[in-house]
């Protein structure tokens, strides 16, 4: 038996919203904290599959949550392309050499390093209730391009915007490549487990309307495409953070089953451009949760209210942050679920 995030997905309404929340195994748990602080860094929980597996199942056996995002990141791709990288503590990723620095012909790819990522899909699965969607995941390739390029995290994507300016040849060949690379790490996690799977383009906000379309909506098309052929019944989730204006171009072009939106759209909006029947996921701002008050229950009845009648899937409009507290989660499930 499907569970309601599932059924959602496939285009069926549930009475209650189903809910995750992006980013829900992390840092804001103390059981996540107290596993990291004796295992070591990021990485290496990520490549545990045991750790990772826990830390998947942390939030659902906290929450009751009606999904379990896989534990690990969406720069695990570049790392399999053989690229170096590492989580510097308060600072974030770095990768290198960079792209700027180096050519991915440079690089000896790794897929080994996506075995223990699957066994982790494969033992999460086993260890959650069959109403759980078990949901994989992966970066879009023009989020995880401008991380291979700059080899940070950066202002405003300034290095691979340039070098979609400068060198568009040259993107292209790093997107082609890590459209294939998403394809084949996609197929393994719904192999192994993923019962549908969210592709996170979280800087898809900083393209102008036709770079967006080559950059955004053209490799996010490929990779749901060939999902689409190898396994037609798992639904694809896009998340084109900060994509605004440019959010029913994608929802139609990309043939994603279902789309996440971020905070700043207006879901009354959201719901009068998207094509009727779509499923939706979205879109509390992950700072209210944080803030909490009389505001935040108001606030979940608006985003419900707006999308009755269309299938919908509670969430947060982007990661939940490492400041919140345990019993603003709780306040928000009980305004969802009542
Ligand atoms: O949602 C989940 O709970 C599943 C796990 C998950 C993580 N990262 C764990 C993580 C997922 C789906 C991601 C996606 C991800 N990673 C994105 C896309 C979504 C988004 O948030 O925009 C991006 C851009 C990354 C890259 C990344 N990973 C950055 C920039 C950082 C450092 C900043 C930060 O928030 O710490 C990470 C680290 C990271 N990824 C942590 C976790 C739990 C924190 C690691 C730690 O210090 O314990």
């Amino acid at each position: 038996m499907p569970g309601p995030l599932l059924n959602t997905l496939k285009g069926f309404s549930q009475e209650i919203a189903p809910v995750w929340l992006m980013r829900q195994a992390g840092r804001y748990l103390p059981e996540y904290r107290a596993l990291r602080a004796e295992k070591g860094g990021f990485l290496t929980l990520v490549y545990d599959s045991d750790a990772a597996a826990e830390i998947t199942v942390q939030p659902i056996r906290r929450f009751g949550f009606d999904g379990a995002i896989l534990f690990s990141d969406i720069l695990i791709v570049p790392h399999a392309m053989g690229q170096g990288l590492e989580f510097l503590a308060g600072e974030g990723p770095r990768l290198s050499p960079t792209l700027l620095e180096a050519n991915l012909e440079d690089f000896t790819s790794a897929h080994e390093r996506f075995d223990p990522i699957y066994e982790t899909v494969r033992k999460t699965r086993g260890m959650i209730g069959e109403s759980v969607t078990m949901l994989g995941f992966a970066g879009s390739p023009w989020t995880n391009a401008t991380y291979m390029i700059a080899g940070q995290g950066s202002k405003d994507q300034g290095p691979a915007r340039l070098m979609a300016y400068r060198d568009p040849e040259r993107l292209q060949a790093i997107c082609d490549a890590i459209v294939d690379v998403s394809i084949t790490y996609l197929r393994g996690q719904i192999d192994a487990g993923a019962e549908a799977i969210q592709l996170f383009d979280s800087w898809a906000g900083s393209l102008a309307p036709d770079e967006f379309e080559r950059w955004v909506i053209a490799p996010n098309a490929k990779i749901t495409a060939a999902i689409k052929q190898s396994h037609p019944d798992t639904p694809i989730i896009g998340f084109p953070k900060g994509a605004g204006a440019k959010l029913p171009a994608y929802a139609v072009e990309t043939g994603v089953d279902a789309v996440g939106l971020d905070e700043t759209l207006d879901p009354v909006w959201a719901n009068s451009v998207l094509p009727e029947g779509m499923p939706v996921q979205g879109n509390l701002d992950p700072l209210l949760l944080e803030a909490g008050g009389p505001a935040l229950p108001k606030r979940v009845r608006t985003v419900l209210e707006a999308f009755e009648g269309r299938p919908h899937i509670f969430n947060l409009g982007h990661g939940i942050g490492q400041f919140t507290p345990i019993e603003h989660v709780e306040e928000l499930l009980r305004a969802v679920r009542g």
